[in-house]
């Protein structure tokens, strides 16, 4: 039955986040507005868990029966551990931000992933066999190249601040994944030296992110009007890097289009209910600020 207005009962399940920090976080907001426009009956708080509470917390939240919860930075990992079942990209991912409880049962899901790669399929951008820069190694960088390995992107050129910490992301990867990379460290040298070989440009560092909006991983003479350029920074809505791709008249995908993909990723699971995307999208957009 759709409800007109809404109250929070004894048959409200409730839904969160867990991280730290959460403070800015814009899921709550989008889940709640969702929520409401769909007629669910469902809450959606965000919880500051640190890493010493994070077992005491996942299981706390099992014992309370919780319909499911997302995980953000820096738990994404460690979760995999308190968890009793991981879908099998999780699993090679070694890392989860969704997770279901069925009657007690923890099932822990990776909805990054098909976030990452929903905004360029509804761009039709076909990703079979494209060669791919990624600058970063972190945990969404992961996500990234793990759902364009499983689309068939084979090649990528990686370049990371720390070199290292690309190369044991790659040697991990190998174990799981075919696909060739490049590794080197994130310049302008090396971004020079390869962006004319790939199709694809994904900044997964926080390069340009609030408060720093003023910088951008790339600069704008490198851009060309034949490239696709995905931002997974999501404040500002328009960072420096997609403002100069716009400039040179490429084709850009926002850190936003990610966001709210993945939440309707971890929204119908919890719910079965298919996700109002637009509403995701208007409420984030209004807690950006656009
Ligand atoms: N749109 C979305 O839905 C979505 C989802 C997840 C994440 N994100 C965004 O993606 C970004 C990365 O998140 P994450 O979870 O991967 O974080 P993470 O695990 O902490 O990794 C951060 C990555 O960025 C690099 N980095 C950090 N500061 C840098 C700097 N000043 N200059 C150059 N490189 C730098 C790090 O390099 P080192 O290895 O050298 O430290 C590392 O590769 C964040 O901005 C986050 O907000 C967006």
């Amino acid at each position: 039955m759709l409800r007109s207005r809404f109250i929070v009962d004894s048959g409200t399940q409730l839904c969160c986040l867990i991280g730290d920090p959460v403070a800015q976080s814009p899921s709550p907001g989008m889940h709640n507005s969702t929520f409401r426009s769909a007629g669910l009956n469902f809450i959606y708080l965000s919880f500051r868990v640190p890493a010493a509470e994070l077992e005491a917390a996942v299981n706390g939240l099992r014992a309370i029966g919780v319909r499911g919860f997302n995980v953000t930075i820096p738990h994404k990992a460690a979760v995999t551990k308190l968890v009793d079942t991981l879908d099998s990209i999780s699993s090679d991912l070694g890392a989860v931000n969704t997770v279901v409880n069925d009657d007690g049962k923890l099932f822990g899901v990776n909805t990054d992933i098909e976030g990452f790669i929903t905004p360029l399929k509804d761009k039709e951008i076909h990703l079979m066999h494209r060669r791919s820069m990624i600058l970063g190694a972190g945990g969404a960088a992961r996500a990234c190249i793990a759902g364009l390995v499983h689309e068939g992107c084979t090649e990528f050129v990686i370049l990371n601040r720390t070199n290292e910490r690309a190369s044991r992301m790659v040697s991990d990867f190998k174990q799981k994944f075919d696909f060739e990379a490049e590794v080197a460290p994130l310049n302008e040298e090396n971004i020079a030296r390869s962006i004319g070989s790939v199709d694809l440009v994904v900044n997964a560092t926080p390069i340009g992110m609030y408060p720093n909006v003023s910088e951008s991983p790339i600069p704008k003479n490198l851009l060309r009007e034949e490239q696709v350029i995905y931002d997974i920074v999501y404040k500002p809505v328009k960072t420096k890097l997609i403002e100069y791709a716009e400039t040179v008249g490429a084709t850009v995908i926002h850190g936003y289009e990610m966001l709210v993909s993945q939440a309707a990723g971890s929204f119908s699971l919890w719910t079965g209910v298919e996700a109002h995307k637009g509403v995701m999208r208007r409420t984030v957009l209004q807690l950006l600020g656009v």
